[in-house]
This record gives structure tokens, sequence and C-alpha cells, in this order.
């Protein structure tokens, strides 16, 4: 039996010292001073800070090992014109885009070196340019990501300059998307290991939006401490053994986008495909060990495959058991997606409110006074108020070289995967992912120029 090596993710080996980094920030971005504007607030100084570094070929955020917390946004640039009204053209759009990508750079960089986000552009001179909530804490790995979505280049002029695999996902059978999840022109994606420094560095960014684009929607995931350990979702399974490795030439291939007919601005960049999945948590837990394990064609407890071995071991998709049948049925979650190239980056949600929309299960009426009814494997009979319609499940999301893989996928799965009856796609976006920046560099100068 073959052995896929360890976890794709070591987050000890890879989390970064702000000792270690401190070059690299200072040469990436000026040296810290000492003291003055520039110095970390009180009580962030010294070391042990865990710095992710802002600048490199690619962004940051997507090989970096994955923080706890994730804070997903989609904004719209504005159209309308605030002061004289009508609409605005695209060049002024664009002017705008411009704008917000120079504040959101300089925003991005300083809070992922533990500063301050430094001065908002035209405040009064004594209000504070910061909230102040993230003083004396830890960066915490803080990461900041960007994306495009596709009518982003429309709306700005530049229809030539999108990415060539940017396009609209088309619809999947089962989907039940919802607006308020889903679309968007400019994407960000706050990554850490705490949640407050999240907090505070979306409202430093979101701070720079108004009369240039608007939220149009936010979301926030997170992962148990799983410390070198593969995370697992809120079905118990363990998520993203499969993965390819950072660093890997599967990794590199499946990622970074190197293809000839892309935009020259685009190489070394890399596209999302985000999802937000809702999970049915009481069906779920009513299931028995053996249809948890053969809905995903892996072990529950250890994440091995059903054909035998441990996490990393290679699946034997032809061993079948004593009835002739595949030991991972071949309708099982990872019989059909197997091989698929895209790091999985997701993360688990629970919103600890009750979902406005509809039941999972279709047909599923659990309004006031509805019914008796059961749920078919194991669960007790109850009436409509007998449980709640939680929104919970996964922030899918598939960072891959072309978009076109996760569709192929996605019609397989939509079509036949078990797990079809426990989940439901309630929220869908695309964007290009433009690569890193390199120190001085501002967030889409390349596919405004040229
Ligand atoms: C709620 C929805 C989903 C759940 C609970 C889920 C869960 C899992 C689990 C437990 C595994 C096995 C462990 C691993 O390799 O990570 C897995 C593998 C995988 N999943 Fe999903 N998944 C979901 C949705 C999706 C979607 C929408 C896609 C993409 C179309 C996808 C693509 C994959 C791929 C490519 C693998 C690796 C298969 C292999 O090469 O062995 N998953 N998923």
């Amino acid at each position: 039996m073959s052995e896929r090596s360890g976890s794709p993710f070591s987050r000890r080996a890879a989390i970064t010292t702000f000792a270690a980094t401190a070059g690299a920030a200072a040469a990436a971005g000026g040296a810290l001073a000492a003291g003055g504007r520039d110095a970390p607030p009180p009580g962030t100084a010294g070391a042990g800070r865990r710095v992710e570094p802002f600048h490199g070929k690619h962004q940051p955020g997507i090989a970096t090992p994955q923080q706890r917390y994730a804070l997903f946004a989609a904004f719209d640039l504005e159209t309308s014109d605030p002061v004289k009204g009508g609409r605005l053209r695209p060049e002024q759009v664009a002017a705008n885009f411009q704008k917000l990508a120079e504040w959101w750079t300089a925003v991005a960089e300083r809070l992922m070196r533990g500063l301050p986000p430094g001065p908002r552009p035209g405040a009064a001179p004594d209000v504070p340019p910061d909230s102040g909530i993230a003083d004396g804490l830890d960066p915490a790995r803080l990461t900041v990501t960007f994306g495009f979505g596709p009518e982003l280049f429309e709306r700005i002029g530049r229809e030539r300059a999108r990415p060539r695999r940017l396009a609209p996902l088309p619809g999947f059978r089962g989907d039940r998307l919802e607006a308020a999840w889903s679309g968007g022109e400019i994407f960000v994606q706050v990554c850490g290991d705490d949640l407050q420094t999240i907090s505070r560095a979306f409202r430093a960014l979101r701070s720079r939006a108004p009369g240039l684009a608007r939220l149009r929607w936010s979301q926030q995931g997170f992962l148990g401490g799983f410390g070198d350990a593969t995370p697992r979702n809120l079905f118990g399974h363990k998520d993203g053994t499969a993965n390819p490795r950072p660093g890997s030439a599967a990794f590199d291939r499946a990622l970074w986008s190197t293809a000839a007919d892309e935009p020259a601005w685009f190489s070394g960049g890399t596209y999302l495909v985000f999802r937000k999945i809702r999970m049915d948590l009481p069906k779920w837990d009513t299931s028995t060990a053996r249809t948890q394990d053969e809905v995903i064609g892996r072990r529950r407890g250890d994440g091995a495959p059903l054909s035998g071995g441990r996490e990393f071991s290679t699946p034997d998709f032809a061993r079948t058991g004593p009835d002739g049948k595949p030991l991972i049925p071949a309708d099982s979650h990872v019989a059909l997606v197997r091989d698929v190239p895209m790091l999985r980056r997701s993360y688990n949600y629970d919103y600890a409110v009750q979902a406005i929309s509809e039941p999972i299960a279709a047909g599923h009426d659990h309004g006031e006074g509805s019914a008796d009814h059961d749920h078919g494997e194991n669960m007790p009979r109850h009436s409509g108020s007998g449980h709640d319609i939680y929104d919970s499940g996964v922030l899918f999301c598939a960072y891959l070289s072309d978009p076109a893989e996760f569709v192929r996928a996605q019609h397989k799965l939509a079509e036949s995967d078990r797990l079809n009856a426990f989940i439901r796609h309630t929220g869908s976006a695309v964007f290009a992912v433009p690569p890193g920046l390199r120190p001085g560099q501002r967030l889409a100068a390349g596919l405004l120029s040229g």
C-alpha cells in the first residue's frame, strides 16, 4: 500500500516568528522606524510575533498554512455619482477602483506586519485613524488576499484584461443559490489565528470603501485547533487529506496560472471558487456510522480510505469486499472527485441562527403546525417544531489554475454524490486571484495599465 506523504500543511514548521521574518518584512516594506508613526502599537513589539510575509510571487493566504479563522467578503464598485447623481462612466469607476486598490494595498501590508493601518484618507485630523481594538495584539499570522470577479472588467472598461478562464459559474443540479451569499466584483479574504485581529483588519479595509465600493456580502469561518493534523469539517471527517502539498510540483501545477493565453499581468495568479454549502446536521447526526463512512469513502475517525490503510494511504478504488462490491462505493464523494487538481482551503461556519431559507431536504416542512414526520434513518418522529433549520456548513474554497476543473467535478457531484442527501449549495462566486506584489507595487496595477 503506497502512502501519500504527511499532512499537506505543517503548521508548526511554517509558523514564522516576528524575529525570523523581521528581516524580510523590513526589506519588503521599509524598516520599522523606532518609535513614531510606524512603530508597532504598545505591547506588540518583541520576539514571538507571528507574521506572514505580504510580498512575494503569489498572494498570501493561499499556500500559507491554514489559519484558524477566516472572513470572506465581496464588494461591488460604486456606479453612481454620489455628488451629482447619474451613472459613472467606466473610466471614472476605474479611477475609483485604482484609488481603492492603492489604499487597500497599503492597509493590508501594514496590518500583516502588525502595524496600525495608517491614515484614513479624507478623515478629519482629530478622528483616530484606527479603531485601536487590536492594539497590543499579535498579528497572529494575519493574511489579506484579494480577487476580482467576472463583472469587474467590464465595469472598469478593461474587458480585454480579463483572465481568460474567468466567467460566471454555470448552474448545477440541486443548487439553491441565494443572492445574499453570491457573486461580487472584488473579493477579500482575511485569515488569521485571532478573530479580533481579523475583525479589526476588515474594519480598516471597509472604512476605505465608502464612495468607491459597497459591501455585497461577508461571511466568517473557523477550524479547530488541529496542530499539524488535518482539520475536521462539521460532519466530523478530516477534510483536506488529499490536497496537494505547498512546494510540490503538483501544487504548483494545480494552482498557479502559467497558460500562454492568459494576460501577462495575471501570470502567477490563480482562481478561487467559493461555495457556501449548508449541511443538514440533524440528519447527519442520526445516520449510522457506516453511512457516514460510505458517503465520503473514508473512515470518519481517522480519515483512512475504506480500502484500508491509514489517512495518507492511497485509496484503492478497485478493491472489493466479500460481497464483490468496491469497498469505496463508486458514488461516494472521494470516488467521484479523486485527483481533481485543486487546493481546498475551506472553513466551517456555524451562524447560530435559524436559516431563513427552506430546509435542506426537499418537501420537508418544519413550519409551525407542520405534521409529525420522520427523516428516515434513526431520527425519532417529531412535529414541525421538533428541531431547527440551522444555518451551518462549509465555506468551500477551491484555489485552482482553471475553474473548469471545478465545474467538471461539481457536475459529477451534483449528479450522483451520496453527500447530496445531506448538503445544499446556497452561495456561489468565482474570482481571479492576481499574483503577489513586489515592494512598492500596488494591487491591480498590471491590469489597469497596458
Ligand atoms: C459540504 C460539502 C463537502 C464536504 C463535507 C466534503 C468533504 C470531503 C472529505 C471528507 C474529503 C476526504 C478527505 C480529503 O481528501 O480532504 C473530501 C475530498 C475531496 N473533495 Fe470534498 N467535500 C465537500 C464538497 C466538495 C466540493 C463542492 C468539491 C468540488 C467540486 C469537493 C472536492 C473534493 C476533492 C477534489 C477531494 C479529494 C479527492 C481525492 O483526490 O481523494 N468537495 N471532501
